[in-house]
Protein backbone atom coordinates (compact mmCIF):
# COMPACT_ATOMS: atom_id res chain seq x y z
CA UNK A 1 0.00 0.00 0.00
CA UNK A 2 1.28 3.38 -0.75
CA UNK A 3 2.29 5.02 2.78
CA UNK A 4 0.59 8.93 1.65
CA UNK A 5 -2.42 7.60 -0.62
CA UNK A 6 -3.87 4.38 0.61
CA UNK A 7 -5.77 2.92 -1.83
CA UNK A 8 -9.36 1.97 -1.95
CA UNK A 9 -10.24 -1.12 0.05
CA UNK A 10 -10.27 -4.14 -2.35
CA UNK A 11 -13.95 -5.80 -2.28
CA UNK A 12 -13.63 -9.61 -1.55
CA UNK A 13 -12.28 -11.88 -4.35
CA UNK A 14 -10.27 -9.35 -6.08
CA UNK A 15 -6.90 -9.89 -6.85
CA UNK A 16 -4.15 -7.48 -7.37
CA UNK A 17 -1.91 -7.47 -10.01
CA UNK A 18 0.26 -4.36 -11.33
CA UNK A 19 0.10 -1.01 -9.96
CA UNK A 20 1.57 2.52 -10.22
CA UNK A 21 1.37 6.14 -8.33
CA UNK A 22 1.91 9.09 -10.88
CA UNK A 23 1.51 13.30 -10.01
CA UNK A 24 0.94 15.43 -12.70
CA UNK A 25 0.62 19.06 -12.47
CA UNK A 26 -1.94 21.76 -14.23
CA UNK A 27 -1.00 23.37 -16.97
CA UNK A 28 -2.27 27.15 -18.30
CA UNK A 29 -2.55 27.71 -22.32
CA UNK A 30 -0.63 30.99 -23.20
CA UNK A 31 -2.18 29.99 -26.99
CA UNK A 32 -5.55 28.63 -25.99
CA UNK A 33 -7.08 25.16 -27.19
CA UNK A 34 -10.65 26.40 -27.88
CA UNK A 35 -12.24 23.83 -30.19
CA UNK A 36 -12.16 20.04 -31.55
CA UNK A 37 -12.33 18.49 -35.17
CA UNK A 38 -13.33 15.22 -33.83
CA UNK A 39 -15.19 14.71 -30.75
CA UNK A 40 -14.46 10.89 -29.88
CA UNK A 41 -10.57 11.03 -30.71
CA UNK A 42 -10.24 15.01 -28.79
CA UNK A 43 -8.54 15.86 -32.47
CA UNK A 44 -8.40 19.56 -32.08
CA UNK A 45 -9.37 22.67 -34.52
CA UNK A 46 -6.00 24.00 -33.48
CA UNK A 47 -2.14 23.58 -32.06
CA UNK A 48 -2.19 25.38 -28.14
CA UNK A 49 0.86 26.58 -26.28
CA UNK A 50 0.80 25.94 -22.60
CA UNK A 51 2.98 26.49 -19.23
CA UNK A 52 2.81 23.79 -16.87
CA UNK A 53 2.39 24.65 -13.08
CA UNK A 54 4.44 24.30 -9.56
CA UNK A 55 0.97 23.89 -8.05
CA UNK A 56 -2.10 22.33 -7.55
CA UNK A 57 -1.08 18.78 -8.33
CA UNK A 58 -2.85 15.70 -8.89
CA UNK A 59 -1.91 12.58 -7.85
CA UNK A 60 -3.45 9.08 -8.58
CA UNK A 61 -3.06 5.17 -8.10
CA UNK A 62 -3.84 2.51 -10.00
CA UNK A 63 -4.03 -1.05 -8.82
CA UNK A 64 -5.33 -3.65 -11.49
CA UNK A 65 -7.58 -6.46 -9.94
CA UNK A 66 -8.68 -9.88 -11.00
CA UNK A 67 -12.52 -9.88 -10.89
CA UNK A 68 -15.14 -8.90 -13.52
CA UNK A 69 -17.00 -6.13 -11.77
CA UNK A 70 -16.69 -2.62 -12.58
CA UNK A 71 -13.31 -0.17 -12.15
CA UNK A 72 -13.46 1.28 -8.71
CA UNK A 73 -12.70 4.98 -8.63
CA UNK A 74 -12.07 7.35 -5.76
CA UNK A 75 -12.02 11.12 -6.37
CA UNK A 76 -10.54 13.27 -3.17
CA UNK A 77 -11.57 10.28 -1.04
CA UNK A 78 -15.28 9.85 -2.24
CA UNK A 79 -16.80 7.39 -5.18
CA UNK A 80 -16.93 9.23 -8.50
CA UNK A 81 -20.26 8.94 -9.85
CA UNK A 82 -21.70 10.20 -13.26
CA UNK A 83 -19.76 11.91 -15.75
CA UNK A 84 -16.70 11.72 -14.19
CA UNK A 85 -16.71 8.23 -13.36
CA UNK A 86 -18.20 7.22 -16.85
CA UNK A 87 -15.15 9.57 -18.23
CA UNK A 88 -12.47 7.75 -16.25
CA UNK A 89 -13.96 4.15 -17.32
CA UNK A 90 -13.67 4.79 -21.06
CA UNK A 91 -10.48 6.02 -20.68
CA UNK A 92 -9.18 2.58 -18.76
CA UNK A 93 -11.03 0.85 -21.74
CA UNK A 94 -9.06 2.63 -24.14
CA UNK A 95 -5.81 1.66 -22.57
CA UNK A 96 -7.39 -2.07 -21.78
CA UNK A 97 -8.01 -1.79 -25.25
CA UNK A 98 -4.16 -0.78 -26.12
CA UNK A 99 -2.83 -3.66 -24.37
CA UNK A 100 -4.99 -6.42 -24.65
CA UNK A 101 -5.69 -6.62 -20.91
CA UNK A 102 -8.97 -6.96 -19.29
CA UNK A 103 -8.31 -6.53 -15.85
CA UNK A 104 -10.17 -4.04 -13.51
CA UNK A 105 -8.76 -1.12 -12.07
CA UNK A 106 -8.72 0.86 -8.74
CA UNK A 107 -8.13 4.33 -9.09
CA UNK A 108 -7.46 6.95 -6.04
CA UNK A 109 -6.99 10.29 -7.30
CA UNK A 110 -5.92 13.24 -4.97
CA UNK A 111 -6.41 16.79 -6.06
CA UNK A 112 -5.08 19.69 -4.79
CA UNK A 113 -6.83 22.48 -7.17
CA UNK A 114 -10.74 23.46 -7.15
CA UNK A 115 -12.22 21.17 -9.27
CA UNK A 116 -14.85 22.89 -11.92
CA UNK A 117 -13.29 26.28 -11.10
CA UNK A 118 -11.51 26.93 -14.36
CA UNK A 119 -8.13 26.11 -13.59
CA UNK A 120 -7.36 22.82 -15.44
CA UNK A 121 -7.66 20.26 -12.95
CA UNK A 122 -8.76 17.32 -15.59
CA UNK A 123 -5.86 18.28 -17.29
CA UNK A 124 -3.34 17.35 -14.80
CA UNK A 125 -6.02 14.68 -13.39
CA UNK A 126 -5.86 12.72 -17.04
CA UNK A 127 -1.98 13.20 -16.91
CA UNK A 128 -1.59 11.73 -14.37
CA UNK A 129 -4.30 8.83 -14.87
CA UNK A 130 -2.39 8.16 -18.51
CA UNK A 131 0.95 7.90 -16.53
CA UNK A 132 0.03 5.60 -13.99
CA UNK A 133 -2.54 3.58 -16.12
CA UNK A 134 0.41 2.48 -19.14
CA UNK A 135 2.48 1.60 -16.07
CA UNK A 136 0.12 -0.50 -14.31
CA UNK A 137 -0.75 -2.38 -17.21
CA UNK A 138 2.41 -2.72 -18.99
CA UNK A 139 1.39 -0.31 -21.78
CA UNK A 140 5.03 0.85 -23.28
CA UNK A 141 4.61 3.95 -24.75
CA UNK A 142 7.43 7.49 -24.59
CA UNK A 143 6.34 10.65 -23.95
CA UNK A 144 4.79 11.52 -27.30
CA UNK A 145 2.42 8.51 -26.73
CA UNK A 146 2.24 9.10 -23.17
CA UNK A 147 0.91 12.55 -24.85
CA UNK A 148 -1.69 10.70 -27.35
CA UNK A 149 -2.88 8.56 -24.53
CA UNK A 150 -3.44 11.65 -22.59
CA UNK A 151 -5.54 13.62 -24.76
CA UNK A 152 -8.11 11.03 -25.16
CA UNK A 153 -8.64 11.40 -21.26
CA UNK A 154 -9.10 15.73 -22.06
CA UNK A 155 -7.38 17.55 -24.63
CA UNK A 156 -5.24 20.43 -22.38
CA UNK A 157 -4.09 16.88 -20.60
CA UNK A 158 -1.76 16.28 -23.54
CA UNK A 159 0.30 19.16 -22.45
CA UNK A 160 0.78 18.24 -18.78
CA UNK A 161 2.50 15.27 -19.38
CA UNK A 162 5.34 17.93 -20.40
CA UNK A 163 7.36 20.54 -17.63
CA UNK A 164 7.53 24.03 -18.37
CA UNK A 165 6.13 24.79 -21.93
CA UNK A 166 4.39 22.69 -24.60
CA UNK A 167 3.03 22.89 -27.50
CA UNK A 168 0.04 20.32 -28.36
CA UNK A 169 0.67 19.99 -32.05
CA UNK A 170 -3.06 19.63 -33.75
CA UNK A 171 -2.28 17.01 -36.08
CA UNK A 172 -3.45 16.72 -39.30
CA UNK A 173 -6.68 14.70 -40.84
CA UNK A 174 -9.05 12.30 -38.57
CA UNK A 175 -9.12 8.83 -37.56
CA UNK A 176 -5.97 6.85 -36.83
CA UNK A 177 -3.76 9.56 -39.07
CA UNK A 178 -5.28 12.04 -36.78
CA UNK A 179 -4.76 10.54 -33.49
CA UNK A 180 -1.30 9.79 -34.67
CA UNK A 181 -0.15 13.32 -35.45
CA UNK A 182 -1.83 14.95 -32.51
CA UNK A 183 0.65 15.02 -29.46
CA UNK A 184 2.12 17.57 -27.45
CA UNK A 185 5.93 18.21 -27.19
CA UNK A 186 8.19 20.65 -25.06
CA UNK A 187 9.23 23.90 -26.12
CA UNK A 188 12.33 25.43 -25.11
CA UNK A 189 12.13 28.96 -23.02
CA UNK A 190 15.22 29.00 -21.08
CA UNK A 191 15.66 32.86 -20.97
CA UNK A 192 12.16 33.50 -19.49
CA UNK A 193 12.17 33.90 -15.93
CA UNK A 194 8.22 34.28 -15.39
CA UNK A 195 5.32 33.91 -12.66
CA UNK A 196 1.72 33.18 -12.74
CA UNK A 197 -0.11 35.00 -10.19
CA UNK A 198 -3.51 33.32 -10.05
CA UNK A 199 -6.62 34.79 -9.12
CA UNK A 200 -9.31 32.68 -7.67
CA UNK A 201 -12.11 35.16 -7.96
CA UNK A 202 -14.32 32.15 -7.94
CA UNK A 203 -13.78 28.61 -6.44
CA UNK A 204 -17.01 27.19 -7.52
CA UNK A 205 -18.04 25.03 -9.75
CA UNK A 206 -18.60 26.14 -13.85
CA UNK A 207 -22.77 26.67 -14.86
CA UNK A 208 -21.55 25.51 -18.28
CA UNK A 209 -18.51 22.75 -18.87
CA UNK A 210 -16.06 23.45 -20.67
CA UNK A 211 -16.35 20.84 -23.26
CA UNK A 212 -20.03 21.31 -23.85
CA UNK A 213 -19.18 25.60 -24.51
CA UNK A 214 -16.60 24.61 -26.70
CA UNK A 215 -18.86 22.71 -29.10
CA UNK A 216 -21.29 25.01 -28.86
CA UNK A 217 -19.09 27.70 -29.44
CA UNK A 218 -17.46 25.62 -32.93
CA UNK A 219 -21.05 25.12 -34.05
CA UNK A 220 -22.57 28.36 -33.27
CA UNK A 221 -19.92 31.18 -33.02
CA UNK A 222 -19.85 33.86 -36.17
CA UNK A 223 -16.18 34.20 -34.66
CA UNK A 224 -15.07 31.38 -33.81
CA UNK A 225 -13.61 30.68 -37.68
CA UNK A 226 -11.64 34.27 -37.55
CA UNK A 227 -10.21 33.24 -34.15
CA UNK A 228 -8.89 30.01 -35.05
CA UNK A 229 -7.26 31.62 -38.25
CA UNK A 230 -5.88 34.13 -36.05
CA UNK A 231 -4.44 31.72 -33.56
CA UNK A 232 -2.23 29.93 -36.28
CA UNK A 233 -0.72 33.60 -36.29
CA UNK A 234 -0.45 33.58 -32.49
CA UNK A 235 1.29 30.18 -32.41
CA UNK A 236 3.77 31.09 -34.78
CA UNK A 237 4.06 34.98 -32.88
CA UNK A 238 4.43 32.84 -29.12
CA UNK A 239 7.09 30.34 -30.50
CA UNK A 240 9.60 33.50 -31.32
CA UNK A 241 8.89 35.40 -28.52
CA UNK A 242 9.94 32.33 -26.81
CA UNK A 243 12.75 31.71 -28.26
CA UNK A 244 13.32 35.68 -27.51
CA UNK A 245 12.96 35.27 -24.54
CA UNK A 246 10.78 38.28 -24.84
CA UNK A 247 7.87 38.66 -22.00
CA UNK A 248 6.14 41.68 -23.54
CA UNK A 249 5.84 40.01 -26.74
CA UNK A 250 4.76 36.49 -24.70
CA UNK A 251 2.42 38.01 -22.56
CA UNK A 252 0.41 40.32 -25.17
CA UNK A 253 -0.05 37.58 -27.77
CA UNK A 254 -1.20 35.25 -24.36
CA UNK A 255 -3.60 38.49 -24.02
CA UNK A 256 -4.72 38.87 -27.22
CA UNK A 257 -4.90 34.87 -27.70
CA UNK A 258 -7.55 34.64 -24.59
CA UNK A 259 -9.43 37.59 -25.26
CA UNK A 260 -10.52 36.41 -28.43
CA UNK A 261 -11.28 32.98 -27.17
CA UNK A 262 -13.51 34.69 -24.89
CA UNK A 263 -15.39 36.88 -27.73
CA UNK A 264 -15.72 33.72 -29.49
CA UNK A 265 -18.04 32.14 -26.66
CA UNK A 266 -19.83 35.62 -25.99
CA UNK A 267 -21.18 35.34 -29.70
CA UNK A 268 -22.20 31.57 -29.33
CA UNK A 269 -25.66 30.75 -29.22
CA UNK A 270 -26.87 30.68 -26.76
CA UNK A 271 -23.73 33.27 -25.59
CA UNK A 272 -21.29 31.54 -23.26
CA UNK A 273 -20.19 34.19 -20.51
CA UNK A 274 -17.32 32.66 -17.93
CA UNK A 275 -16.33 36.51 -17.02
CA UNK A 276 -17.80 37.86 -13.67
CA UNK A 277 -17.66 41.79 -12.58
CA UNK A 278 -14.64 40.05 -10.21
CA UNK A 279 -12.53 39.19 -13.32
CA UNK A 280 -13.06 42.76 -14.94
CA UNK A 281 -12.15 44.65 -11.62
CA UNK A 282 -8.68 42.58 -12.12
CA UNK A 283 -8.36 42.79 -15.78
CA UNK A 284 -8.84 46.93 -15.02
CA UNK A 285 -6.04 46.44 -12.34
CA UNK A 286 -3.44 45.22 -14.43
CA UNK A 287 -4.31 47.33 -17.36
CA UNK A 288 -3.09 50.37 -14.62
CA UNK A 289 -0.47 48.31 -13.95
CA UNK A 290 0.69 48.30 -17.14
CA UNK A 291 0.59 51.50 -17.79
CA UNK A 292 2.70 51.92 -14.86
CA UNK A 293 4.78 49.93 -16.47
CA UNK A 294 4.81 46.44 -14.92
CA UNK A 295 4.78 43.85 -17.90
CA UNK A 296 2.02 41.91 -16.60
CA UNK A 297 -0.73 40.57 -18.92
CA UNK A 298 -3.89 38.16 -18.42
CA UNK A 299 -5.22 34.62 -19.26
CA UNK A 300 -8.09 33.27 -18.52
CA UNK A 301 -9.79 29.70 -19.15
CA UNK A 302 -13.31 28.85 -18.67
CA UNK A 303 -14.08 30.31 -15.68
CA UNK A 304 -14.12 33.60 -13.99
CA UNK A 305 -10.22 33.40 -12.41
CA UNK A 306 -7.85 35.26 -13.89
CA UNK A 307 -4.26 34.43 -14.20
CA UNK A 308 -1.26 37.27 -14.62
CA UNK A 309 1.75 36.11 -16.48
CA UNK A 310 4.54 38.82 -15.03
CA UNK A 311 8.39 38.34 -14.45
CA UNK A 312 9.16 36.43 -11.40
CA UNK A 313 10.96 39.17 -9.68
CA UNK A 314 7.42 41.78 -9.88
CA UNK A 315 4.88 38.84 -9.14
CA UNK A 316 4.21 39.71 -5.76
CA UNK A 317 4.01 43.36 -6.73
CA UNK A 318 1.35 41.93 -9.03
CA UNK A 319 0.06 39.57 -6.86
CA UNK A 320 -0.36 42.42 -4.22
CA UNK A 321 -2.26 44.51 -6.69
CA UNK A 322 -4.30 41.68 -7.79
CA UNK A 323 -5.20 40.73 -3.85
CA UNK A 324 -6.81 44.58 -3.23
CA UNK A 325 -8.74 44.16 -6.25
CA UNK A 326 -10.24 41.47 -5.70
CA UNK A 327 -10.55 41.17 -1.73
CA UNK A 328 -12.89 38.10 -1.30
CA UNK A 329 -10.86 36.10 -3.44
CA UNK A 330 -7.71 33.70 -3.18
CA UNK A 331 -4.44 34.87 -5.38
CA UNK A 332 -1.30 33.18 -5.41
CA UNK A 333 1.77 32.74 -7.31
CA UNK A 334 3.24 30.31 -9.09
CA UNK A 335 5.64 28.89 -11.23
CA UNK A 336 6.81 27.31 -14.43
CA UNK A 337 6.49 23.06 -13.41
CA UNK A 338 7.68 19.54 -13.73
CA UNK A 339 6.25 17.27 -16.36
CA UNK A 340 4.14 14.20 -14.82
CA UNK A 341 6.35 11.42 -13.35
CA UNK A 342 5.90 8.29 -11.76
CA UNK A 343 6.49 7.78 -7.40
CA UNK A 344 8.34 4.88 -5.91
CA UNK A 345 6.76 3.12 -3.05
CA UNK A 346 8.30 5.57 -0.97
CA UNK A 347 6.45 8.15 -2.42
C1 LIG B 1 -10.14 26.82 -21.89
O1 LIG B 1 -8.97 20.09 -22.08
O2 LIG B 1 -10.79 20.63 -20.42
O3 LIG B 1 -8.68 25.43 -20.65
O4 LIG B 1 -10.68 18.15 -24.27
O5 LIG B 1 -13.08 18.62 -23.79
O6 LIG B 1 -11.61 17.69 -21.99
P1 LIG B 1 -11.71 18.55 -23.23
O7 LIG B 1 -11.40 20.05 -22.80
P2 LIG B 1 -10.31 20.68 -21.82
O8 LIG B 1 -10.37 22.19 -22.35
C2 LIG B 1 -9.49 23.16 -21.92
C3 LIG B 1 -9.87 24.45 -22.51
C4 LIG B 1 -9.15 25.67 -21.95
C5 LIG B 1 -8.01 26.10 -22.86
C6 LIG B 1 -6.74 25.27 -22.82
O9 LIG B 1 -6.42 24.66 -21.79
O10 LIG B 1 -6.05 25.27 -23.85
Amino acid sequence: MHREHPMAVLPAGYEAAGRATAVAHPNIALVKYWGKRDEGLILPVTSSLSMTLDVFPTTTSVRLVDGSGPDQVTLNGAPATGEALRRITAFLDLVRERCGRDLRAVVDSRNTVPTGAGLASSASGFAALAMAAAAAYGLDCDAAGLSRLARRGSGSASRSVFGGFAQWHAGTGTGPEGDESSYAEAVPAARLDVALVIAVVNAGPKAVSSREAMRRTVDTSPLYGPWAASSRDDLADMRAALVRGDLRAVGEIAERNALGMHATMLAARPAVRYLSPATVTVLDRVSELRERGVAAYVTMDAGPNVKVLCHRAQAEQVARAVREAAPGGTVLVAGPGPGARLLGEDG
